[in-house]
């Protein structure tokens, strides 16, 4: 059976909710609308216990099988924040908020595992119990660090965890995963050159930070081709450079920052003691000081290996065969679904969303008709790891 029929006919309902999301969208842990919205529901699908306020605006929800003689507990999670983008689609459930757009997802996120919510709190047809988990400031601001902090997997008793995103470019209907790192690690650094201000025409008596700050970026490009194993991953890419605002005066301040992203923690640490040491060393040369700030991000969501199949089986149940890709190159994005992967074993699977605009574009919208699809993946993960029978 692929698409599950109840589910089938929760379509129009799940839509609903998904644009009314859409239309109200929040950013990072501002989503109380949404998070206010989610306890509603879960409310009105009578789950077993609704929690509030974990992670700040977080909303966990707990749904128990018909039977609990396995003792078993799964946590299902989806985020709910939107991004700071000026909406440009022209849809009747265009974003309410100029400059706030789902433009990720999120809001077909949470729609989706709302619906399985319905339909477990429904059928109970399995023996364990359910957590639905809505996370808030995916992107950025590690709302699921913060739930986890709140202690969330303990205090719900959760065992495994499983997360899901849309991918545009994949069809609707197919999915991709793949055991192991799926997407980057992210950190962010900031260099600060503190040179010697001048007249332009009189660059001898100064000491000048752009030229120091060219040096810098041009040699930190040698980190990922020269230092870095050549079939290991890494990215380093300077994302801004600030220094002067004249014709004719030579700046005392120049600064430059970006990103690094890897998919193993000692490449990671290669990079940026590399970017320490090349950064110091040049800074040395000129005589100029130098302050580096990094700033560490999001570790590496990497998937667990028996989850990974399980969550694969469940794909291909929906799907077929054909559809389901386990050897999903990882990708260089961030996914802060790290942070659950890190202290319970699961699986962070990719559903395709079509032929749609990519994500954080300005004219994203995520597609309605993939929601059958992951409402049944959800509803599957709880049925098939805790069966009733
Ligand atoms: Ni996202």
């Amino acid at each position: 059976m692929p698409i599950n029929n109840r589910i089938a006919d929760f379509h129009d309902e799940i839509t609903e909710w998904r644009r009314t999301i859409h239309q109200h969208p929040g950013l990072l842990y501002d989503v109380e609308e949404t998070s206010a919205l989610v306890a509603e529901k879960l409310k009105e699908f009578g789950v077993d216990e609704i929690v509030e306020g974990i992670g700040r605006t977080g909303v966990v929800g707990v749904i128990k099988g018909r039977k609990n003689d396995s003792g078993r507990v799964i946590g299902m999670r989806a985020d709910m924040d939107a991004l700071p983008i000026v909406e440009k689609n022209d849809l009747p459930h265009k974003s309410k908020y100029e400059g706030k757009m789902h433009a990720c997802g999120h809001d077909g996120h949470t729609a989706m595992l709302l619906g399985a919510a319905k339909y477990l709190a429904e059928t109970r047809n399995f023996d364990g119990t359910a957590v639905v988990i809505f996370q808030p400031a995916e992107e950025g601001g590690a709302g699921g660090k913060a739930m986890c902090d709140d202690d969330m997997m303990s205090r719900f008793g959760i065992q495994e965890v499983y997360g899901l995103h849309n991918m545009p470019g994949l069809p609707v209907g197919e999915f991709a995963i793949r055991p192991g790192p799926l997407m980057a690690g992210t950190d962010e650094f900031t260099v600060t050159i503190n040179g010697l201000g001048a007249h332009a025409a009189m660059p001898h008596n100064g000491n000048d930070p752009i030229i120091v700050a060219t040096q810098m970026v041009q040699a930190l490009q040698s980190i990922v081709s020269r230092n870095i194993d050549p079939l290991g991953s890494a990215v380093l890419t300077v994302t801004a450079i600030h220094a002067g605002k004249a014709y004719n005066v030579i700046p005392q301040e120049a600064q430059f920052y970006g990103t690094v992203r890897t998919l193993d923690k000692a490449v990671r640490d290669k990079v940026i003691e590399r970017l320490q040491e090349i950064v110091t060393g040049i800074a040395s040369a000129y005589g100029v000081e130098v302050n580096i700030d990094i700033k560490e991000g999001y570790p590496v969501t990497s998937n667990h290996e028996a989850q990974t199949q399980f969550a694969a089986e469940v794909a291909r149940e929906i799907s077929g065969d054909a559809k389901v890709d386990t050897n999903k190159p990882p990708v260089m994005g961030g996914e802060d679904f790290s942070y659950m992967l890190l202290e319970r074993p699961g699986a962070f699977i990719f559903m395709g969303n079509g032929d749609t605009a990519g994500l954080h574009h300005e004219e994203y919208d995520f597609n309605d008709e993939a929601i059958p699809v992951g409402s049944s993946y959800w509803a599957k993960i709880a049925e098939r790891s805790m069966p009733a029978s």
